[in-house]
């Protein structure tokens, strides 16, 4: 190899740039990151005091199987057919730079998660992206003829940004007569109208992946979990993931959270009922155009006015997301569903603006 080849690579990395955090704005209202606000502080502090059974001197040697263990309880799949990973971003990952190459087309919607999107950028795997239609939805049919030419099928559905969720039988049939890899990322899922969690039983191609992200409100604790077959789940877990992939702190925590799922479910109950008032909300302006969504945010185009309406909104502290163009779509800006008080004040500055 030629001397300091290491630089070109450097250059390579730098040149792709990477995932795009959004910026960090102090004390905002904020709304940019599909995290969940409205779950009860008294939730954190409960599952943080599970800290108390932690030796963190200690390897967490069993800690992976117990954590395992509670996800099998709580989705009612077998603990052989359950991984876990640093957020559901590391068991993407993994999947994708184990199981895919140059030579691998990766057949996708476009837009699709973003961060997915960079991996394959990064690990050179082309993707065949189906764009959305102009009201933000996909054609089955589209995809049902071009999962011929792919080997692997990613979704995440509902789908972030436009928060659509394909109706299930028809996820069900492409799944069905796809004959290689499918992912379908289910980050969402609690938010949407259904999960396909159990067809991983009879489909074997199938890997669904999950977390504790959104739902539980618990980004930052990072923990993800697929369900897939037996058999690639003891090569992902055995051979592919870390020894210890997730801390002690994040195994004790999620098996607290994940014991207390009923607030989870009231926490998701609330978040369809601001869901519902803010696109209702957001539709009575002409300026916009509002998607319907079945994710914890909600997709909007404000055309040309986007810019400007970002920046209202950043200058009073409420933050969200900017996206920009989506298709035909110039102006798309993202709203993450937060408390009842959040979003009130999101809709009151939207109002001062536009009213
Ligand atoms: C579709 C989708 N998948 C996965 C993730 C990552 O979740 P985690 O926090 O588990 O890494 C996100 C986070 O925004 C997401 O939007």
């Amino acid at each position: 190899m030629k001397k300091n080849w290491h630089e070109d690579k450097i250059k390579k990395f730098n040149s792709i740039g990477g995932y795009r955090k959004p910026e960090p704005v102090k004390d905002s209202v904020k709304l940019d990151s599909n995290e969940n606000y409205v779950i009860p502080k008294q939730f954190q502090n409960d599952i943080l005091s599970s800290k108390k059974n932690s030796d963190i001197r200690e390897y967490p040697l069993g800690g992976v199987e117990r954590l395992i263990d509670t996800i099998s309880k709580f989705t009612k799949v077998p603990s052989s057919m359950i991984g876990v990973g640093n957020g559901s971003d590391q068991i993407l990952d993994l999947i994708l730079s184990n199981f895919a190459s140059r030579q691998t087309r990766v057949l996708t919607s476009n837009p699709t998660f973003g961060f997915f999107e960079e991996r394959c950028k990064l690990y050179g795997i082309p993707l065949i992206a189906i764009p959305f239609s102009d009201d933000m939805k996909l054609d089955i049919e589209n995809f049902l003829k071009q999962s011929k030419n792919a080997d692997i099928l990613y979704l995440d559905s509902p789908n972030n940004p436009t928060g659509f969720q394909f109706k299930k039988d028809q996820l069900q049939r492409l799944i069905k007569s796809f004959d290689g890899l499918v992912i379908i990322d289910e980050a969402y899922g609690e938010f949407g109208e259904y999960s396909l969690l159990n067809m991983v039983k009879s489909q074997n191609n199938l890997v669904v992946v999950k977390t504790l992200s959104k739902s539980f409100g618990l980004a930052g604790l990072r923990l993800g979990y697929f369900i897939a077959n037996r058999k690639f789940t003891d090569a992902f877990m055995n051979v592919l993931q870390y020894p210890y992939p997730v801390s002690t702190i994040t195994i004790e925590s999620g098996i607290q959270a994940l014991e207390k799922s009923k607030t989870m479910k009231d926490t998701v109950d609330n978040i369809r009922i601001e869901r519902k008032r803010i696109v209702e909300t957001l539709q009575k302006y002409d300026a916009f155009e509002v998607f319907d969504s079945r994710a914890n945010f909600v997709l909007f185009d404000a055309h040309g006015a986007y810019k400007r309406v970002y920046s209202a909104l950043a200058e009073q502290g409420i933050s969200i997301r900017k996206l920009g163009k989506i298709g035909n779509h110039d102006g798309c800006l993202r709203v993450t569903i937060g408390t009842k008080e959040m979003n009130s004040k999101f809709l009151l500055a939207i109002r001062d603006l536009l009213g």
